[in-house]
């Protein structure tokens, strides 16, 4: 089923429930109000944070969400959306994110890495955010060398501020006692929660009213059938609400009723 016929069917301006949405669009879950402060407070602290949740629970969002509202001018954001860059890749990715070329060995690339972060912060006025995600598939040596690297300054004054985002097995991970040094460092942590019941109504009902529908769209027990299915995740609730609105077309109603969200429910679970 083509999502155009779908939009054009129930008069949405745009597609419901998709994933481009600008940060002044966000849906605004206790949840995600708290990871972005507490984000925030982690970038102006300059330390070292971990943000874990499960998968779909909206942690990207959150991140991209408090790294969007910085001061541009004062602040160098380095994403690494995927950790499997190898040991190299990381340091390599933050010289060349600040401009520069990275040296070739791995001995004085870490210096490297480290200086740049450095004059970043002392020649530009620049705080440099580091944002790690998919952090659980860091290697133990990079985690190591993530260690290093916020222990790079002697007197112990970090030249940058870090956050770690990653499935919940992150923060098991660091808790081993390989991982120590690093486990001290951390500042912050916070597991992202998933939504209460209230809220997974209201983010329905947000994602609606963004694509131009801000009448009831969703009856009460499918609104309820799919929060308790997607367990209050926002991805796992965007695709059951996408399926259900199609079942409930294809069955011309002009609501999604329980059946819909039923018919969702075993289209999604099926595979
Ligand atoms: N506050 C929000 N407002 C609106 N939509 C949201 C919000 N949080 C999450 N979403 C939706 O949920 C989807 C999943 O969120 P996100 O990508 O941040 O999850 P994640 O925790 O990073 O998942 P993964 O572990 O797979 O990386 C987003 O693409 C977006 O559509
Ligand atoms: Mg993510």
């Amino acid at each position: 089923m083509s999502i155009d016929l779908l939009q054009a069917h129930y008069g949405f301006t745009r597609t419901p429930f998709g994933r481009d949405l600008a940060p002044g669009m966000l849906h605004k879950s206790a949840g995600h109000g708290e990871a972005v402060a507490r984000i925030s407070w982690c970038i102006t602290e300059k330390t070292l944070g971990v943000i874990t949740g499960e998968v779909g629970s909206g942690k990207t969002v959150a991140a991209r969400a408090a790294t969007a509202a910085l001061d541009a001018s004062r602040h160098t954001v380095i994403y690494l959306g995927n950790p499997a860059i190898g040991a190299r890749g990381i340091y390599a990715a933050i010289v060349t994110a600040l401009g520069g070329v990275p040296r070739f060995h791995k001995a004085s690339l870490i210096p490297q890495a480290a200086d740049a972060l450095a004059a970043e912060e002392a020649e530009k006025g620049k705080r440099v955010v580091v944002v790690v995600d998919e952090a659980h598939l860091l290697s133990a040596d990079q985690l190591e060398e993530l260690r290093l690297l916020t222990n790079a300054d002697m007197d112990s004054h970090a030249a940058f501020a870090c956050l770690l985002i990653g499935q919940p097995t992150l923060r098991r991970r660091i808790k081993l006692g390989t991982f120590a040094a690093l486990d001290q460092r951390i500042r912050l942590r916070y597991a992202m929660p998933s939504m209460s019941d209230l809220e997974t109504a209201s983010y329905i009902v947000h994602h609606l009213a963004l694509a131009g529908r801000s009448d009831t769209m969703f009856s009460d027990d499918a609104t309820a059938l799919i929060h308790q299915v997607a367990r209050g995740l926002p991805r796992a609730v965007n695709n059951l609400a996408v399926q259900a609105l199609v079942a409930a077309y294809a069955a011309k109603k002009a609501i999604v009723d329980e059946s819909s969200a039923r018919a969702a429910v075993t289209e999604i679970t099926a595979d």
